[in-house]
């Protein structure tokens, strides 16, 4: 990708954000998206390979590097997991998750045939030295014939949380990963840490900390897969590279904001898992709060990793804490029994490595302000669900209806509004932005007031109509800025302390007191529980249906 605003510095490449380039004429060209830069070379292990990530997201994201020429020469992969596979085994089952994905478009035979040969399997018990022993000797065979400076490793830890620690005590105490002192140092070692990073604050602090003593903060890439979306990293051009928006992206103009992250899955597989996160490690700590992040904080002067970083973290440090009343009206739900595109479906206490009598919500909404002069007075409401009505992640930002309409003008009942403007950032899916505005309904004129009528209409820019293509997968472009060392669109520690700092208060509260009469269920397929439709109802307000 490109750089937005400067060339960086030699000292800043491997901190600085890549962009692409605006295309110049409307309709853009089909062409225009810009070349990525390659990887450095390095060999990528991934811990956990025989898991769902890797088989859903990870296998598929870099053959998919492989297919647009954005791996290294030198490039391999190795599969690390307790399971017993060869080499062969291991290429047949990677080929099979290509070959199912439906994140990426084709299957290219001599793109696999090239790329088989760089895949490998490990099996270990990466509890156990001797795990790292045998990664250790198979590096080295695969390293040999390399210049020592391209010898660079990239580490995935895949994995549950619960071994975060120990493989990362065993990847600093075997040598296998040294601390490294600059970003410039060659080769270099990286290590690639999957959410949730704690499962409160005091353990992501303790897990920081960790971390910190073994590696510094360059080597560390705290991976949230949404900063990977081509739509949110959209959010910050679209402000900074848009005269007309910024100017009335603040208190004067917003009366409020919307973030919505809907899922029509259930909780599928992971059962065991989500009985110990819930909705609110799942998907605010780290999804939401990046959304409502980037749409709140102020504009860096550059886009640089830091700077980025650092006005994010302002930014979540603004957010109100919770009072006892935002506790009181903060609404926590379980998806029960629906149905999700016509077909009957389970509700959450009936899934697999669930307790029948579980308290984990599936679904949360949540009102924040945020103190500063910016938006002082302007709730941001975030909603998340499982086994919703529809999928689809988006930030509406609705503005103030007009200080005064002309007497008339609706030739509705006395008394009724027009529709505020509403700017949606879509996320997913339709990748795009929508502008709501109102507009004079074909038919009486305009003498003839009230019977004038005034509708509302969309403006609408998706992604793949503009462009004529589809977006790269999350997982790609994260992958792929790893191997570059560009940390842009990953979390630094103060940012994942400060999203702890919002949400930890919350989870205490809601395990300390438990709903008086049980947590309110919705049916699968639902827009949700009624009492979210009450915390914006309170304010004059009303949820989206997208
Ligand atoms: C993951 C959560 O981080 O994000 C999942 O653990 C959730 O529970 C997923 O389904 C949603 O990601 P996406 O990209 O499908 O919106």
């Amino acid at each position: 990708m490109r750089p937005l605003l400067a060339e960086p510095t030699e000292e800043e490449i491997d901190m600085s954000i890549h962009v692409k380039a605006a295309p110049s004429q409307f309709p853009p060209p089909m062409t225009s998206m810009t070349p990525r830069e390659h990887g450095d070379p390095c060999s990528l292990v991934i811990f956990g390979a025989t898991g769902d990530l890797a088989k859903r997201k990870l296998f598929p994201a870099v053959y998919h590097l492989a297919k647009g020429r954005l791996l290294a020469h030198d490039f391999r992969l190795i599969g690390m997991d307790r399971a017993a596979m060869t080499d062969d085994e291991f290429r047949i089952l990677v080929k099979k998750c290509v070959e199912a994905s439906e994140e990426i478009s084709g299957f290219d035979q001599a793109t696999w045939e090239d790329f088989e040969h760089r895949l490998y399997y490990l099996q270990g018990d990466l509890t156990q030295t001797s795990a790292y022993t045998t990664l250790r000797d198979r590096l080295h065979a695969l390293e040999e014939k390399l210049e020592a400076r391209s010898a660079n490793r990239l580490f995935y830890l895949s994995v549950p949380p619960f071994i975060f620690r120990e493989i990362i005590d065993h990847l600093s105490s075997s040598g296998l990963a040294p601390r490294t002192e600059s970003p410039k140092t060659r080769p270099w070692a990286r290590i690639i840490i999957e959410k949730p990073f704690g499962h409160n604050l005091a353990s992501a602090l303790s897990l920081n900390q960790l971390v910190l003593s073994h590696f510094n903060e360059h080597q560390i890439y705290r991976i949230d897969h949404y900063l990977g979306k081509e739509t949110v990293q959209n959010i910050l051009v679209f402000r900074a590279a848009n005269a007309i928006f910024e100017p009335i992206w603040n208190r004067n103009h917003i009366s409020h904001v919307q973030i919505t992250a809907a899922e029509t899955v259930g909780v599928e597989s992971r059962g065991n898992y989500y009985e110990h996160a819930g909705v609110v490690r799942d998907m605010f700590q780290n999804h939401l709060m990046q959304l409502l992040a980037l749409t709140a904080m102020e504009l860096p002067h550059q886009m640089k990793a830091n700077l980025v970083r650092d006005e994010k973290v302002k930014a979540i440090r603004s957010i109100r804490p919770f009072t006892l009343g935002a506790f009181q009206e903060a609404v926590r739900a379980q998806y029960a029994p629906g149905e999700i595109k016509g077909k009957p479906v389970q509700g959450y206490r009936q899934e697999p490595g669930v307790a029948a009598d579980s308290m984990t919500p599936t679904y949360a909404a949540i009102k924040l302000m945020i103190d500063n002069g910016r938006w002082r007075g302007v709730p941001f409401y975030l909603r998340s669900g499982k086994r919703m009505a529809k999928r689809v992640t988006e930030i509406a930002i609705e503005f103030h209806k007009p200080a005064y309409l002309i007497d008339g003008l609706t030739g509705l009942e006395p008394g009724t509004e027009v529709e505020s403007n509403v700017l949606v950032l879509r996320v997913q899916p339709n990748d795009g932005v929508t502008l709501r505005f109102s507009a004079k309904a074909p038919g009486a004129a305009l003498a003839l007031t009230p019977e004038i009528e005034v509708a509302t209409v969309d403006m609408d820019f998706t992604y793949t109509e503009a462009f004529g293509q589809t977006l790269s997968p999350a997982y790609e472009t994260l992958i792929l800025d790893c191997m570059i060392g560009d940390a842009t669109l990953f979390t630094r520690s103060d940012e994942v302390e400060a999203g702890w700092h919002v949400t930890d208060p919350l989870l205490e509260y809601w395990a300390a007191n438990p709903p008086a009469s049980g947590l309110p269920t919705y049916p699968s397929g639902s827009w949700g529980p009624e009492e979210a439709d009450r915390l914006l109802e309170k304010d004059g307000f009303a949820w989206r249906k997208p």
